[in-house]
């Protein structure tokens, strides 16, 4: 009889679609922030020329993988050649050229783990953190953006539950749960696992794009145009997708055992990770492998509280899609 009640409740899943792309549409930046994106980026290419003619700026981040919220700050990356890049005295040397070029709250952060130089610019009201080399986060930013270009799917899906985890405060890796990063590796995976899959698995295909930094080389597929229709023999729409994912994590995930990555298209185990034990402070309770980095776990900041909270959180939102009357808006309310 539960069984019955439960098909019951839910054969209409689709009913909550059109609210998930209103929710989804709602968090789309408009093209007049994007807009004023460009034309700082374009003003600090113009500053940072005159000092360092042969200096490259790159965005990465939110505001570049198209997985960013309206009203985001915006993240720079200064890209220089050279052995003997002092970073901070670089740093240093920036913060005096944009404060004397009248930006505001000018702050050169020199010793934090990755160092910024901080700033806001009072013309289009954007701030933005500035960091020298850190091209990795350059070339994954890319990897976000390609993945979106092949299905909408994937980022209808990675805003809401980018939306889901800043609501129910799991956003937060300085208390031990995931970056927005990670969460979005765990919608890129999700949706390559669909059977049929909804996305490919880009790195496992002949590469077209390549680059090494420092001494990973990062290859992969990026002629996305020509997987504009990969996805269509899966015809699963957000509500079913969204209603996969909290379940996947909630009931399927092999905590104890699996890693996902998107790097294969596949679930590898922690024992040919060696990801075992804890090491340090890396306690791989939940286990999310970069795609380039890949001795590196993105579930490593997550600790014996957290990742109860975490747990519980996935367990929450499955059970309302499974059973809640108003799912889309019990999902998302405020912790
Ligand atoms: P929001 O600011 O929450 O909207 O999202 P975001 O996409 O800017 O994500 P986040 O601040 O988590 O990460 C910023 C960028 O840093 C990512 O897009 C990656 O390119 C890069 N990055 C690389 N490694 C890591 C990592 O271990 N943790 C995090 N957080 N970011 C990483
Ligand atoms: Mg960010």
């Amino acid at each position: 009889r539960m069984v019955k009640m439960y098909m019951a409740c839910r054969n209409d899943i689709h009913r909550y679609d059109a609210t998930f792309i209103a929710i989804y549409k709602s968090l789309i930046p408009a093209e007049e922030e994007l807009e004023k994106q460009r034309q700082l980026m374009a003003h600090l290419e113009n500053l940072v020329a005159k000092e360092w003619p042969h200096a490259k700026l790159y965005l990465y981040g939110s505001c570049a993988n198209s997985f960013g919220f309206p009203k985001s700050d915006i993240d720079v990356c200064l890209a220089i050649e050279g052995d003997d890049i002092n970073k901070s005295e670089m740093l240093l040397k920036l913060a005096e050229i944009l404060e004397s070029d009248n930006l505001q709250n000018v702050q050169a952060l020199t010793r934090a783990r990755v160092p910024i130089v901080k700033l806001m610019d009072p013309v289009t009201g954007i701030s933005c953190d500035i960091c020298i080399n850190n091209v990795l986060a350059v070339v994954n930013t890319k990897l976000l953006r390609d993945y979106a270009q092949i299905d909408v799917r994937l980022r209808q899906l990675a805003f809401i539950v980018k939306h889901w985890a800043k609501s129910r405060r799991v956003n937060e890796t300085y208390q031990g749960t995931l970056s927005s990063y990670a969460y979005v590796l765990m919608c890129i995976h999700f949706l390559q696992q669909r059977r049929p899959p909804i996305l490919p698995c880009l790195q496992e295909m002949e590469p077209t794009y390549s680059v090494r930094v420092d001494n990973i080389r990062c290859t992969y597929f990026d002629n996305v145009d020509r997987l504009r229709n990969f996805g269509s023999n899966n015809r699963e729409t957000i509500a079913e997708l969204v209603w996969g994912f909290f379940n996947y994590w909630a009931y399927a995930h092999d905590y104890a055992y699996n890693v996902v990555s998107v790097r294969t298209g596949s679930i590898l185990g922690k024992r040919e990770k060696d990801w075992t034990r804890r090491v340090g402070n890396d306690r791989h309770l939940i286990c999310i492998e970069d795609p380039f980095e890949t001795s590196h776990d993105l579930g490593r900041v997550v600790d014996k509280f957290s990742i109860r909270v975490l747990r519980e959180e996935f367990e929450r939102a499955a059970r309302i899609m499974h059973q809640d009357p108003n799912p889309c808006a019990k999902l998302l309310e405020p912790y």
